[in-house]
């Protein structure tokens, strides 16, 4: 079996590095695997993309495809072209496509073009949001791709409600949340801890990204504003990500209890979730990781893709209205926040069954 892994971006790093170790242990059980990792380049910062690749053991990308920012279509374009011809050049018997970023869409396009079969790891997952770029690269790559790994079996039905028979999916669990259980116990104290004295359980912490909540620097302030003014003085700690890093720095906001850093490495970040009193985020996997860790998270969107974080898990949507947060940052205070559960099949297994499909898949 002949495989190339593509991973682009920051949280594609973490879902492949439980794969690349299965596959891994997969060959050192007498399977004959052969794997090329394919980097697109679509994040390049050090602390991007380096640093998961260094905390998380994995190997050196076999190519970096270097293809770096851009609007939407000039990325997409950026990685077809270049994985085009990394796939003529080195042919495989499977692309192995992860999450829903730009490169997930682009390879799984060129893939297929080249008669290529593509699996989806985080298949089917959907927010139903045409207006976040992730909701059409799933769409896109759920269209083409030839085998299905989900996370929940809502993810399946959402794939067969597409026409996608059950025997191409496989409901496998969460990759993500193999990385996260692998990796607990390696947590790292970040330097800021020290530096501000921080308590477990007594701050709060943010990461927000999304186009629709960074872009404008009115909604930004607003939401962060929100947040001070309700914590009860408690540190707010925001790691920002180069995308709001550009427009918080315009906003001139400098408060006592506000610290932003640089982004966190993985296990500096999670070992500040595992701690924080709350979490508001806008993104999808961190909604995933503080369900498994059992902490409140408060999402600023008005869908998600991972309607499983709120319904077992400790996730709640607040939406895109900043007004939203006192209400919410109040029932936190009361004590009132749910206390969740872990949904099933995250349970630190997912890649060793994804790589047992694929073993009787292709041998
Ligand atoms: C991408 C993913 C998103 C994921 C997020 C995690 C898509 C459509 N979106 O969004 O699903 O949650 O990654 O981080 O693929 N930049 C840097 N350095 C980097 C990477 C990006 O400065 O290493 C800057 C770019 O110049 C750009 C901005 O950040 O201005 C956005 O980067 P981009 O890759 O387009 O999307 P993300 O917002 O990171």
């Amino acid at each position: 079996m002949k495989l190339t892994l593509i991973a682009g971006a920051r949280p594609n790093f973490i879902k492949i590095a439980p794969v690349i170790n299965a596959l891994n242990y997969a060959k050192s059980n007498g399977h004959k695997i052969e794997f090329r990792l394919v980097h697109t380049g679509q994040h390049y910062d050090n602390t991007m993309s380096e640093t998961f690749f260094k905390e998380l053991n994995i190997p050196e990308p076999d190519i970096n495809l270097g293809c770096g920012s851009g609007t939407q279509a000039e990325q997409t374009a950026a990685i077809m072209i270049a994985f085009e011809k990394e796939l003529i050049a080195n042919p495989t018997d499977l692309v192995v496509v992860v999450g829903d970023v730009t490169s997930t869409m682009a390879c799984s396009i060129v893939a297929k073009k080249l008669n290529t079969k593509v699996a989806h790891i985080e298949a089917g997952i959907r927010s139903y949001d045409l207006t976040m770029p992730e909701e059409i690269n799933r769409m896109v790559t759920d269209c083409l791709a030839d085998y299905f790994f989900t996370t929940t079996k809502w993810a399946g039905k959402n794939l067969n409600a597409m026409g996608v028979n059950d025997n191409r999916i496989f409901f496998v669990g969460n990759v993500m949340i193999d990385t996260l259980l692998s990796n607990r116990n390696r947590f790292k104290k970040p330097a800021l801890w020290d530096e501000l004295n921080l308590e477990e359980n007594s701050y709060v912490l943010i990461t927000l990204h999304r186009p629709a909540n960074v872009d404008e620097g009115n909604k930004l302030r607003s939401y962060i504003n929100e947040i001070l003014t309700n914590v009860h003085r408690l540190p707010v700690i925001f790691p920002i990500h180069p995308r709001t890093a550009k427009i918080f720095s315009d906003l001139g906001i400098s408060e006592p209890n506000l610290k932003i850093t640089a982004p966190l490495s993985y296990l500096e970040f999670n070992y500040l979730v595992e701690r924080a009193k709350a979490v508001v985020t806008d993104s999808g996997g961190i909604t995933e990781e503080t369900t498994v860790m059992g902490v409140p998270c408060f999402t600023l969107r008005d869908n998600t893709e991972r309607p499983e974080t709120i319904e077992v898990g400790t996730n709640e949507l607040i939406g895109t209205n900043p007004s939203a947060i006192k209400p919410a940052l109040e029932k936190l205070f009361a004590g009132q926040w749910k206390k969740g559960n872990i949904p099933e099949l995250w349970d630190g297994k997912s890649a060793d069954r994804i790589v047992g499909h694929l073993i009787k898949i292709f041998n």
